[in-house]
């Protein structure tokens, strides 16, 4: 990315100009249509135009290029589902904007939670070891969902809310100006995704009747083409969620997601996520369809909705102190991973902590049961154990036991 002080002919004041309106890079700016930029107060149609075209100038934009020279740098991130992954052509794909739409239920916040962790992950775990900006118009972000899933993944979950970056939305104008804000954060602290849940919400709900489509789909072009040139110039990735409307067909009803053209031309990839039959509570099984994609088939496949996010089975392997949420958190929460090191090093004198998944604090609470020795803790019948023990689940209780007679045996 280069600096806009870079550009041939600007000045401190029209730098600052710009950053003020959310353009911190040549690239933002080489991307940005001339009538936004002249309506910036104080900069002038002409200024615009010229900084514009010297900003396209100096990153070779006014030039055809050999097909062979185009940059085509595109990343995936996994979903959680390699099922979803593989219909998707490898993984959500950078550059681009994907709108994900469907009925209440079907996954759309589950996705964008799970995105919001795996993003960070390396990229041989099929991230991208970058950062979130998480646009909420629904107020249906949440922290444990999110510490879950971390934990899935093997991550801190204290590292990994540090880099979700998250907006409560409250009114259309103000996604606007928070999609806008989103580009610094792109520049400034790592963020490789841009997560608007949900695109539609809102400016369904403030923009009523038909006389009001035209300014309603102003706003949500301005908002679709801001988000594009965003997805380009940081080659960051877009989630877009969108609610449906019903259409009837006769004696057949279909889904259709909201927002017209403007949001069905505007993004790269559409993708439909169902639920099964009438009810979404029967089953967390949903299936996804490609819808459109510039180049994948339109193919289909089943995912699940788990506790930790998107899967390909509707159970996850959460880390041995699945059951024992508290204690990590608390683990987490009070020190650092050398402090919780050194707790766990005092501690060598009780035999238990040596059991895989065991650490300090349920040590502890197994001696409040009379639990103090491998022996004792293999003796114990799960289910009473788990009965009496809040947040150890009989099957936390089993792992414990089998971790025990790995390390007898070892
Ligand atoms: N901890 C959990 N374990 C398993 N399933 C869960 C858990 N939390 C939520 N779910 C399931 O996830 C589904 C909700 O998914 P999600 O919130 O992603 O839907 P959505 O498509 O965003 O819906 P909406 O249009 O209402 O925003 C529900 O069916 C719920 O049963
Ligand atoms: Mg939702």
């Amino acid at each position: 990315m280069a600096d806009l002080s870079q550009i041939k002919g600007i000045n401190a004041r029209q730098i600052k100009l710009l950053q003020e309106n959310g353009i911190s890079t040549s690239e933002a700016l080489a991307m940005s249509p001339s009538n936004i930029v002249s309506k910036i107060d104080g900069l002038g149609d002409k200024t615009a135009k010229k900084l514009i075209w010297n900003a396209r100038n100096a990153l070779g934009m006014t030039e055809f290029i050999p097909a062979g020279e185009i940059d085509d740098n595109v990343e995936f991130i996994t979903t959680g589902s390699s099922e979803l992954n593989r219909i998707l052509g490898g993984g959500f794909q950078t550059g681009k904007l994907t709108e994900v739409y469907g009925p209440f239920k079907s996954g759309k916040t589950a996705l964008a939670h799970t995105i919001a962790v795996t993003v960070q992950l390396p990229p041989k775990k099929g991230g991208l070891n970058g950062s979130i900006a998480y646009i909420d118009t629904e107020n249906t972000f949440s922290k444990e969902k999110i510490k879950r899933i971390a934990r899935r993944f093997s991550l801190n979950p204290k590292e990994v809310l540090a880099k979700i970056f998250h907006a409560r939305i409250y009114s259309s104008d103000h996604q606007s100006q928070m999609i806008q804000k989103a580009e610094t954060l792109c520049k400034t602290r790592g963020v490789r995704v841009i997560v608007v849940d949900s695109l539609m919400a809102l400016l369904r709900s403030e923009y009523v009747g038909i006389g009001s489509l035209a300014p309603r789909q102003a706003v949500l072009n301005n908002m679709i083409h801001g988000l594009s040139r965003v997805a380009e110039t940081y080659n960051c990735a877009i989630l877009l969620t969108n609610q449906v409307a019903v259409r009837m067909m006769g004696m057949f009803s279909g889904n259709d997601a909201i927002g017209g053209n403007i949001v069905a031309h505007g993004c790269h990839f559409r993708v439909m996520f169902k639920t099964k039959g009438f009810s979404s509570n029967n089953s967390l099984m949903r299936r996804a369809v490609i819808v459109d994609a510039p180049d994948l088939p339109p193919e289909e496949c089943e995912f699940f909705i788990t506790s930790a996010g998107i899967a390909d089975t509707d159970k996850v392997d959460l880390p041995e102190t699945s059951g024992l949420d508290f204690e990590v958190e608390k683990l987490y929460e009070e020190s650092d991973d050398t402090e919780v090191a050194e707790d766990l090093k005092e501690e060598e004198n009780s035999p238990l902590v040596e059991v895989k998944g065991i650490g300090k604090g349920t040590a502890e609470s197994l001696k409040a049961f009379g639990i103090s020795t491998v022996e004792e803790l293999l003796d114990i019948n799960p289910e009473e154990l788990s009965a009496k023990m809040s947040g150890a689940s009989p099957n936390t209780v089993r792992n414990w036991q089998k971790n025990a007679k790995i390390l007898i045996k070892t």
